[in-house]
């Protein structure tokens, strides 16, 4: 029986967000440049986008660049840049015919114009695709979020003691977009790194210390079997979950 076979589809998450790592360590192991690793790493990014649909998965956050990111050597952000705006035209027909919507989360207005360029065009030109949404977390940060949320409220003019979680939820980047219910980390590291703090509340990790570049669609399916391992009690005793699941 495959691991794919195994996963009761019923009960995938609707989100999985990925924190992609690995990549300069893998290409470091293999005596070559840093940015053949993120080369390679696009080839799992497919993997992974086709594991999601297999798996019924409807949202799929990658972490692609972080705000800390800028301050990585020039040449190999230019060339993170440059791989970004190659793989938008590359990919588009494939989107396109698996019904791929494409948005993105993070401060993208300051992306070079190539890339907020390849971006527009992506997105618009998937809109309407309904089989799964890819989301590109591009020049974002958790803490960055959070500070425009606040920002965005203030400008609002909204009373403070109307302000609840809703309000919290409404004016972050992933208005729209529902929590995670799986975040899974590549390459051994146990850390959230500034990833969507807020929407990971209740969210379920799975660490793997496979590196992003050899990431699989069978790694993706464990990490789904593993997610569907684990009880989720959102803060209630183990006694009241069953209760509701037997209701
Ligand atoms: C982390 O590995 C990876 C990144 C910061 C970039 C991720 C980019 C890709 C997978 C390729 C392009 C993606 C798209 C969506 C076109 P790292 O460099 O931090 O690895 P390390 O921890 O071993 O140094």
């Amino acid at each position: 029986m495959s691991l794919l076979q195994k996963i009761d589809l019923e009960k995938s998450p609707e989100h999985v967000a990925i924190i992609m790592d690995g990549n300069g360590r893998w290409a470091r192991n293999q005596g070559k440049e840093r940015i053949f690793g993120h080369f390679n790493g696009v080839e799992s990014v497919r993997e992974a986008i086709r594991a999601a649909r297999k798996s019924h998965v409807k949202y799929l956050t990658l972490y692609a660049f972080s705000t800390e990111n800028w301050n990585r050597p020039k040449e190999e952000v230019d060339a993170l840049m440059d791989l970004l705006v190659s793989t938008l035209i590359s990919e588009l027909g494939e989107l396109k015919e698996r019904g791929i919507q494409l948005r993105t989360i993070g401060d993208t207005e300051n992306l070079p114009e190539k890339c907020r360029k390849q971006l527009k065009a992506v997105i618009s030109e998937t809109a309407e695709n309904n089989e799964l949404v890819l989301v590109l977390a591009l020049n974002y940060s958790a803490k960055w979020e959070l500070v425009e949320a606040v920002r965005s409220i203030t400008n609002a003019g909204i009373p403070v003691q109307e302000i609840t979680s809703a309000t919290i939820e409404a004016h972050l980047s992933t208005a729209s977009i529902p929590d995670p219910e799986l975040l899974i980390r590549t390459s051994g590291e146990h850390r959230i790194s500034n990833f969507l703090l807020w929407q990971i509340a209740y969210t379920e990790f799975h660490f793997t210390p496979v590196m992003w570049p050899e990431f699989k669609e069978e790694d993706f399916f464990q990490a789904i079997l593993d997610y569907q391992t684990r009880e989720r009690r959102f803060g209630k005793t183990s006694e009241q979950t069953l209760e509701e699941l037997i209701k």
